[in-house]
C-alpha cells in the first residue's frame, strides 16, 4: 500500500470484531514504529500491550470505576478546548457527526453513556497498547516523539487490515492500568490505542472526520 493511501484510509474505529491478533503482526507493527523520529533519537516510547483476560480486567474496572463517579487519574495534564473557541467547535462538530450516524439524540443520557463506556472499553477491541516515558524526562520531547510513534502504529496497523483508536480515556483511570500492567512507577502512562479489525457494519466506523480548509491554516511568507 502506498504511503499516502494509508494515511488517507486511516481513521478512528470504535468497534472491532472479537479476532485476536497474530502476536507476529503486532511485533512487526511496533518494530516499525521504532523508525518514527525522536528528539536526538532519545527513542522515549516504551509498549505495553495488553490482551486475553487481563484486558477484560481492565474494561470491567475501569466502567465501574466510571460508573461511581471516580474523578479522572490522567498522569498528564488533561486536555482542554476553551469554550467558544474553534478547538471547542471542531469537538462538537465531530461528535454530531459520531452521534449522528449512532442515531444518539441530544437528550439520550442511555445511549450516551453507553458510548462514554465503549471507550472506558477499549471499543472491544481484542488489543490495547500503552505507551509509557521515563519520568526522569520532561514531557515535551518524548509527547512530540510519542506522537509520531502513534500515527507510525496507527498506519503501519492499516497495512495489517487492522484498525485503531487513539484514546486518552484509556488511560484516564490509570491506577486501573497500572494495577493489572506491572508498568513500573518509574514510567508516565501517556497514552493508550485501541487496536484490532474494524467491524465496517459498526455506523460509527464509516465516520470521516472533517479537516480545517487548508488555505486557513497554510500561512505562506515569502
Ligand atoms: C491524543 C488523542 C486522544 C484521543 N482520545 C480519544 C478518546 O479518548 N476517545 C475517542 O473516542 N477518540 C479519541 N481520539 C480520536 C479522535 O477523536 C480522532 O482522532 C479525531 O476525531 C479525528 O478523527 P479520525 O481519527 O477518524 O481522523 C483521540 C485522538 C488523539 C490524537
Amino acid at each position: 500500500m502506498e504511503i499516502l493511501e494509508a494515511i488517507l484510509r486511516r481513521r478512528s474505529i470504535r468497534k472491532f470484531l472479537p479476532e485476536p491478533i497474530d502476536r507476529e503482526i503486532l511485533t512487526n507493527i511496533l518494530k516499525i514504529s521504532r523508525r518514527a523520529p525522536s528528539s536526538v533519537n532519545s527513542q522515549p516510547w516504551e509498549f505495553t500491550v495488553v490482551q486475553g483476560a487481563i484486558l477484560n480486567d481492565l474494561r470491567a474496572e475501569n466502567i465501574s470505576k466510571y460508573r461511581s463517579g471516580a474523578p479522572a487519574e490522567t498522569e498528564l495534564s488533561t486536555s482542554y478546548w476553551p469554550k467558544d473557541s474553534i478547538f471547542r467547535e471542531r469537538q462538537v462538530e465531530i461528535a454530531k457527526q459520531l452521534f449522528s450516524s449512532m442515531d444518539i439524540g441530544r437528550e439520550d443520557t442511555e445511549k450516551r453513556t453507553a458510548w462514554i463506556e465503549r471507550g472506558f472499553r477499549y471499543f472491544d477491541a481484542p488489543a490495547a497498547i500503552m505507551i509509557t516515558y521515563d519520568k526522569v524526562l520532561s514531557p515535551r520531547g518524548p509527547l512530540m516523539d510519542i506522537g509520531g510513534a502513534v500515527q507510525t502504529i496507527c498506519l503501519a496497523a492499516v497495512q495489517y487490515g487492522l484498525g485503531t483508536c487513539i484514546a486518552e480515556q484509556g488511560v484516564i483511570y490509570s491506577s486501573v492500568v497500572r494495577d493489572h500492567t506491572n508498568i513500573p512507577d518509574t514510567k508516565k502512562l501517556a497514552i493508550s490505542i485501541a487496536v484490532g479489525y474494524p467491524d465496517w457494519d459498526f455506523p460509527a466506523n464509516q465516520v470521516v472526520s472533517n479537516r480545517e480548509d487548508i488555505d486557513h491554516i497554510i500561512h505562506w511568507v515569502q
